[in-house]
């Protein structure tokens, strides 16, 4: 128990929170692919840019993919294999996968005319209230923000872009509705979250081309997000939006027709493995921060006692 507790203690500080300030080099990213978007807007090949919701009133109503991380982000971050892809990234700006893996309510499904058809949404994602442990089920609880996201990775476009449904809800008592402007709201709350600042309506131009850029980290690794607001993919509408009628506020559209498109890089890699890279970047640094040899000094005799405890 208390070789345990030392030993968590120990690996907390020599594991990389600590070794955050450590110099590693950047990783080198790939060039190539930089000349395009990093998606392909979905109506050019028979797809939409609104999700299908089930039993919706009237029927066929949708939600608005309003966010995307581009195929032009790190391999790592577009992985979703591996403990330390999207999934550490959605963890490094605050959101987790549901509450204890339990799902509520039918899926959501989606065409990004990228050849797969109609499909169900991959995963459905909730801000974690600070809590990376059990917050998303707060969020269950009592409302909040969250997306569902399609990967464009079909045989006809397969640019491995995110594409994210992002909308604030009300809490399950009140059957996860949205929040009045709960579409926009959400979108620029996941962008704040990932950009680490505040975003109100008069920090952007509702004729796009507006940037916003942050740094976000969990678990060791560290990403840069650069978040374009892009029109042309989606209308300032109401027409087929879900919940529109509660949504729209102030004689505004239900949404704003504003996409942020989001490129992530990794500035730093953490340890753990991911399906694309290698680790070398990973490999534990030698030089440690004052604290940690103070801390070090500090345990190391403890353990040894314990070691030799444990021996006799
Ligand atoms: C899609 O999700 C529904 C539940 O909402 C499930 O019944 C169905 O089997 C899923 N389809 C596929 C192809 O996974
Ligand atoms: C697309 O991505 C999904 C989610 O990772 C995966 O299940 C599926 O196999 C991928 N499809 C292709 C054609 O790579
Ligand atoms: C992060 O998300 C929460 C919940 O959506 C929101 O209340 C908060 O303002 C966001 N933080 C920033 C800096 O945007
Ligand atoms: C965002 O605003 C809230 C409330 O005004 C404040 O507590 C928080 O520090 C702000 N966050 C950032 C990143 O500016
Ligand atoms: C926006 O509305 C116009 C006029 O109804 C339509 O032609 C266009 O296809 C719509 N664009 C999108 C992205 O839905
Ligand atoms: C990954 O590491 C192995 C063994 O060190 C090496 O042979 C290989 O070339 C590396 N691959 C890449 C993509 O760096």
């Amino acid at each position: 128990m208390a070789t345990n507790l030392l030993s968590l203690l120990l690996s907390l500080c020599l594991s990389a929170s600590c070794t955050a300030n450590a110099a590693r080099g950047a990783p080198p990213t790939p060039l190539s692919r930089r000349d395009s978007t990093g998606y392909v807007n979905p109506v050019t090949n028979g797809g939409s840019m609104l999700t299908n919701a089930p039993n919706t009133y009237p029927a066929g109503l949708g939600e608005p993919l309003n966010a995307i991380i581009s195929g032009n982000s790190d391999s790592d971050v577009l992985s979703l294999t591996g403990d330390s892809g999207l999934n550490n990234y959605f963890l490094s700006i605050g959101f987790g996968t549901e509450c204890l893996g339990i799902h509520e309510g039918d899926a959501q499904t989606a065409n990004l005319g990228d050849g797969k058809g109609t499909v169900n949404e991959t995963a459905e994602i909730r801000w974690d209230y600070y809590n990376p442990g059990l917050g998303t089920c707060t969020e269950t609880q009592q409302g909040g923000n969250h997306f569902r996201y399609w990967v464009q990775n079909g045989t006809n476009v397969n640019t491995g872009a995110i594409f994210m449904a992002v909308s604030y809800e009300l809490p399950l008592a009140q059957n996860h509705d949205i929040v009045p402007n709960g579409y926009n709201l959400g979108r620029d709350w996941l962008v704040g979250n990932a950009t680490s600042r505040n975003i109100t309506t008069s920090d952007y131009s509702t004729s796009g081309g507006t940037q916003f850029s942050g740094s976000t980290s969990y678990n060791g690794w560290t990403y840069q997000t650069t978040a374009t607001y892009t029109t042309g993919l989606l209308n300032a509408t109401s027409d087929g939006i879900n919940h529109y009628a509660t949504v729209a506020v102030n004689g505004q559209p239900a949404i704003d027709g504003l996409v942020a498109v989001l490129e992530v890089k990794v500035t730093q890699k953490g340890s753990g493995s991911s399906s694309s890279s290698n680790k070398t970047s990973a490999a534990p640094s030698l030089v440690y921060s004052p604290i940690q040899y103070l801390t070090l000094a500090l345990v190391a005799p403890i353990i040894a006692f314990f070691a030799l405890y444990a021996a006799l």
